[in-house]
């Protein structure tokens, strides 16, 4: 999500953090600042919105001084402003600090410290970082460094300064990436290697509980114990293009590769040791959730898609009715809004222009508002009652990946929420759904290792112009996505269709060689699944299935299948959208289109 940047070297040190921020910034961000220290000083400086506003700053008020640090910051722990921007300082020392990544605990360390005596000025998540070592500091930085992320849970990388002992750095990661730059006289630190690529191609790659003491003598780099690690060094190969993307083709490849963690970070916090969901905005007693008797879920593009997905959740779990339906239909008709009703939008941006608008007359009718967003600050983030956030970080490619999951989780975490409010939900029912939403990171893992099967079955799809995808219950809902993600980067012609529609119509264009694709993900429904493909099979289409790893399926149904790893029913559809979006790219791939910006679409829809 955010970028950190520092220099240790004989040269200004702004010239490189701004300019290094400059090459993180396709990360996205939404504020940006630096600390440079000279001669036991610190002096810092942020400011909120485009890194212009921070270089425009620095041109007229230099900054003197050749060690520095910087941050482009990405909302997650309060909304974009001056005093939630990075780099952070203890309100007793001089200690300051950049950081990338969530502190799980903070609202503890927090309360602890202020009993300690510390001021807080801002509120992120970070700022306990710079008082924690601040309060562990006895004269040696990186002791303290090293004392203070035992207490940090949750994931960070961190550049760090101190006036009291000066010219070093102290860099430490944990499931955060950083990154060391060997230049000749002077070293970097970056979140990632475009930054530093046209200063050095030297790198030193951290593992997780590295640390590493900057000074004007180079890096070293130090176990817990202050003991060596004898580190390899990296030569940079790839073009400063090539690096942006993590060495992928293209942001929508990284973001796919991006969802392990973007699950894990969404889910982080959200379900406590006894297993109850909590919401850290979106808090309701029992009585005031039976005091709602209507759920619309609302939304355009793929965030309706989660929403159908969590119409299913919220039924199932907890008994309550939903609606859910696109934003530009729901704003134009009459919908039956009142003050028993809770309206749900889903946004990734936070920004859609019809969503906002349902959001803003709903409120009007008196509704009460909950939106799910990726984007802290963001005006549907704002306006809405509540909010619930993904942590996906930034997404890039115009086609949604890593949102639309993360957004299907936190769909099953509501459904989970009611359940449990209402006390619909088993126990048995609880630990399972539990179980299963903490795996999914892991279930994606496995089939990212295992995508050269769905390559093959792109090269079939490129040469086509029609695609039909059939599922049923959450299948279908996965149908919609899996189809619309074709649509986006492949311009091949797709439909998707509940499995027992196909005798209402669309039976009727299946002729020799169609490619009909059916997902197979719902045990109830795969045998009703199997008799839709027989008859299209019987009609001459080509058929791929998409089914579990090892569920016996009569293979003469199918002219291929892709297999994705078991996992519960009600989640599996997070797991196989990852393999309908690698399908939808190695076609786009195969038919060498811009993957990352499809013709004609925008990332953000800001006008109706
Ligand atoms: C555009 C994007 C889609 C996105 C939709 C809704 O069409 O290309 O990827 O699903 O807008 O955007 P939102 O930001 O509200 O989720």
């Amino acid at each position: 999500m955010c970028g950190i940047v520092g220099y240790i070297g004989n040269k200004r040190a702004t010239s490189f953090l701004v300019d290094g921020l400059s090459k993180l910034e396709y990360r996205g961000y939404d504020s940006a600042g630096i600390a440079v220290e000279k001669d036991g000083k610190i002096e810092v400086v942020k400011h909120k919105g485009r890194l212009l506003n921070l270089s425009n700053d620095l041109e007229k008020n230099p900054v003197e001084g050749t060690i520095g640090i910087g941050h482009t910051r990405w909302a997650t722990h309060g909304e974009p402003s001056d005093a939630n921007s990075h780099p952070h300082r203890s309100s007793k020392g001089d200690i300051t600090v950049v950081h990338n990544g969530i502190i799980e605990n903070y609202l503890g360390l927090r309360k602890w410290l202020k009993e300690e005596g510390y001021e807080f000025l801002s509120q992120t998540d970070t700022e306990v970082i710079p008082n924690l070592i601040d309060f562990y500091y006895e004269g040696d930085l990186l002791k303290a460094v090293v004392k203070a992320t035992e207490k940090l849970e949750g994931s960070y990388a961190l550049g760090v300064i101190c006036g009291d002992d000066p010219d070093k750095i102290v860099a430490v990661r944990k499931d955060s990436p950083l990154i060391i730059g060997l230049g000749k006289d002077e070293t970097f630190i970056a979140s990632d290697i475009p930054a530093v690529i046209s200063y050095t191609r030297d790198i030193y790659l951290l593992e997780d509980n590295e640390f590493v003491l900057i000074t004007r003598e180079g890096a070293k780099v130090l176990n817990s114990d202050g003991e060596n690690i004898d580190k390899e060094i990296y030569k940079v190969t790839w073009t400063a293009e090539a690096a942006e993307k993590g060495g992928f083709d293209s942001f929508m490849m990284k973001e796919i590769h991006e969802q392990p963690k973007a699950i894990r970070d969404t889910l982080t916090g959200k379900i406590s040791a006894d297993k109850k969901v909590v919401f850290e905005d979106f808090k309701l007693t029992k009585e005031q959730l039976e005091g709602i008797d209507k759920v619309y879920i609302v939304a355009c593009g793929t965030a309706y898609h989660a929403g159908l997905i969590g119409k299913v959740a919220i039924e199932k779990f907890a008994k309550i009715p939903v609606d859910v339906d696109i934003a530009s239909e729901f704003r134009y008709r009459e919908p039956l809004v009142t003050n028993k009703t809770l309206v749900i939008t889903v946004s990734q941006s936070g920004e859609t222009a019809d969503t906002l608008a349902v959001l803003r007359d709903s409120k009007k009718a008196g509704a009460k508002t909950l939106a799910i967003t990726n984007v802290v600050g963001s005006t549907i983030s704002r306006e809405a009652e509540h909010v619930i956030y993904t942590m996906a970080g930034p997404e890039i490619a115009v086609a949604s990946t890593k949102a639309y999951t993360t957004q299907v989780v936190v769909m099953n975490l509501i459904g989970m929420y009611f359940g449990q409010l209402k006390g619909t939900l088993t126990k048995e029912a609880e630990k399972e759904l539990e179980d299963a939403l903490l795996l999914i990171p892991e279930k994606i893992e496995e089939l990212l290792a295992n995508k050269e099967q769905i390559e093959e079955v792109a090269k079939i799809l490129a040469k086509e112009k029609d695609v039909f995808f059939l599922g049923r219950g959450v299948d279908f809902a996965l149908a919609l996505e899996g189809s619309l993600k074709l649509k986006e980067i492949t311009y091949i012609h797709s439909e998707a269709y509940a499995g027992g529609e196909l005798k209402h119509g669309p039976i009727a264009l299946i002729e020799k060689g169609t490619k009909v694709i059916a997902l197979l993900t719902q045990t109830r429904l795969k045998e009703k699944m199997i008799s839709n493909i027989v008859e299209v099979k019987a009609r001459g289409a080509e058929t791929i299935g998409l089914a579990y790893e090892g569920d016996e399926i009569d293979e003469s149904v199918f002219n291929n299948i892709i297999r994705i790893p078991r996992i519960l029913n009600m989640v599996a559809p997070v797991v196989a959208a990852v393999a309908l979006q690698l399908l939808a790219y190695y076609t786009a791939k195969e038919k060498n289109f811009d993957i990352d910006k499809p013709r004609n679409l925008a990332k953000s829809v800001t006008v109706e």
